[in-house]
Formats: C-alpha cells, structure tokens, sequence
C-alpha cells in the first residue's frame, strides 16, 4: 500500500504564525507536526509516501526529510499550486498510485492510540473510514448511521448535523479513487471534496465506516487553541508514560524499517536534549520491546 500526506494549503487561520513556513512543520509539543501522520503511515505498514507540499514549502519538508532513507522509507514530493480540496491528492498522485491501494492522511490531522485498528487484514477494496464523535460537527464531513450501523448518509460541513460522528482526515482507498477524483467538479466552496469521494463509495456499497474506539485521541489543530490543547495532550501523555507520541524515529524502528545501528544514528545529533536520550534508551530500555 502507498500512502499520502497532504501537507499543503495556505495555514491563513493561523496567520501570522504560518505566512513564512508551513503549517505543518509547527511544532506539536517536541517534534514538527507531520512526524505525526508520518508515523501513523508506518503503523499502517506503509513505506512509499508522497508528501505534498506548497511549491514554496518543498524545499523546507526536503530539509527536514529528505528521501526518507535515513527512516528506512521512500519518500517522495509533489506540489499542489493551488489548495483547491483533499481530493486533488490524487490527481497530483494518480502516477504515484498506479494500481496500488493508498492510505491518505492529513498532514495536520494527530492521532494517538489507533493501534490495531489499523490492521486493514485482507485485500482493501473500495475505501475505509472512521468515525469520531466530537463536540462541533460542522466543522467536519458529518456520519449519519442508521440503527443496524449502516452509513445512510455523509454530508460536508452542514448547518444541520445529522449526528456527532464525524470523518477524521484519515482515508484508506483502492486504486480506483483516482478515477473518482478526476471524475469530480468542485463544490460551493470552490474544492474537490474528499465527502463527495466517499458518498460515492457509499452509494456502489464499497464503504465501510469504522467508529474509532473512546480511548483513541483525534486532535485538531486548525486554530491557536487546538495547537496549543494538541501540545499539551502530547506532553501529559509522553510524560506519564515516559513514551513519545507520533515519534517517526521510534515507529520505523518498531516496525523493522532500521535495525538499532541505524536508531543510534538517528539520535546522534539530537544528543543535547532529551529526544535523543529517549531514541537511545529504547535499544537499552526492556520494556521498549513491548509496543
Ligand atoms: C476536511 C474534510 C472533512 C474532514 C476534515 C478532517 O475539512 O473536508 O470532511 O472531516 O478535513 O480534519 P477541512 O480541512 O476542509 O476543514
């Protein structure tokens, strides 16, 4: 399976923080955002990932990746002139797709605790989604399950929500979603909506919509105060658990992507704080073994 970060967009509603540099290399409490779908990838057992960027960002995501050698994955780059919605990611990706499935994430999206609900056993065919319920529904593609749990209907941002479960920007899909996208117009508001992509989904009987279990996290980060509460979650977190959230290093390396030689590497040059401390305790830490 390949996946995706969209990672472009102008950041305007956290202007002026984003006007220089993107929003999703911000920092979240100790690490740039994207190492946070970054890792969400690997635990879905992805290894090729195409990371789009503003053309002006590249350069930036480049810097701090790079081909993503040194993480034991492929990493690849294209720009998306123009946000014009979710969907275009795989227009701009269609080539990168081929016939494989892919895995699509947002760039600012953070999750914690998805563990095996990850595990997409068997061949994917159509697309998988969550659900979560969250306090303010329209701001979000909105889930309507009927009694039986079947989705009955899924609508973009309404005024009127038809209930609280909303679709997080994470979105498993078989080759056929480039079709789907090139097939679409844009909305209202001027995007190729990622709703639009999963409504017809829904309508051939091909999507299935799984709610993420209550003690799964899914945090925002679309304002100062969702940053800021996203920070803060990360830290109480790590900090109890002497565990790191959304770590890319620690996640290659659990999934086998970089032996210990390649871990010790890593944390070389982030000796002078407690981020590399962390990455070399896990090669001597017993209790790093278990996930
Ligand atoms: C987008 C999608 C929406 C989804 C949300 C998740 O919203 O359009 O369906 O629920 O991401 O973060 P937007 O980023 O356009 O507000």
């Amino acid at each position: 399976m390949r996946g995706i970060v969209l990672a472009g967009g102008t950041g305007s509603r956290l202007w002026p923080v984003t006007r220089a540099v993107s929003k999703q290399l911000l920092p979240v409490f100790d690490k740039p955002m994207i190492y946070y779908p970054l890792s969400v990838l690997v635990e879905a057992g992805v290894e090729e990932i195409l990371i789009i960027t503003t053309p002006q960002d590249r350069p930036l995501f480049v810097r701090l990746l790079g081909d993503g050698g040194q993480f034991g994955l492929r990493l690849s780059y294209a720009e998306q002139p123009r946000p014009e919605g979710i969907a275009q990611a795989f227009l701009l990706g269609a080539d990168f797709v081929g016939d494989q499935p892919v895995a699509l994430i947002l760039g600012d999206n953070i999750f914690h605790g998805l563990g095996t609900q990850l595990d997409l056993s068997g061949e994917l065919t159509g697309g998988r989604i969550f659900a979560y319920p969250v306090a303010n529904p329209r701001d979000y593609g909105v889930v309507e399950f009927d009694r039986d749990g079947n989705v009955v209907s899924i609508e973009e941002k309404p005024v009127m929500p038809r209930s609280r479960h909303v679709v997080p920007g994470l979105y498993f899909y078989d080759h056929h979603v480039v079709d789907i996208a090139r097939g679409l117009t844009p909305s209202a508001r001027g995007e190729l909506e990622i709703t639009a992509v999963n409504e017809i989904y829904r309508r051939r009987g091909q999507l299935r919509v799984t709610v993420l279990d209550r003690g799964t996290a899914w945090l925002d980060t679309g304002t100062f105060e969702a940053m800021v509460q996203a920070s803060e979650y990360v830290r109480v977190i790590s900090e109890r658990q002497g565990r790191k959230v959304g770590c890319l290093e620690e996640a290659v390396w659990r999934a086998g992507l970089i032996d210990n030689d390649q871990l010790r590497a890593l944390a070389r040059p982030l000796r002078h704080n407690g981020y590399g401390q962390y990455l070399e305790d896990l090669l001597t830490d017993a209790s790093a073994v278990v996930p």
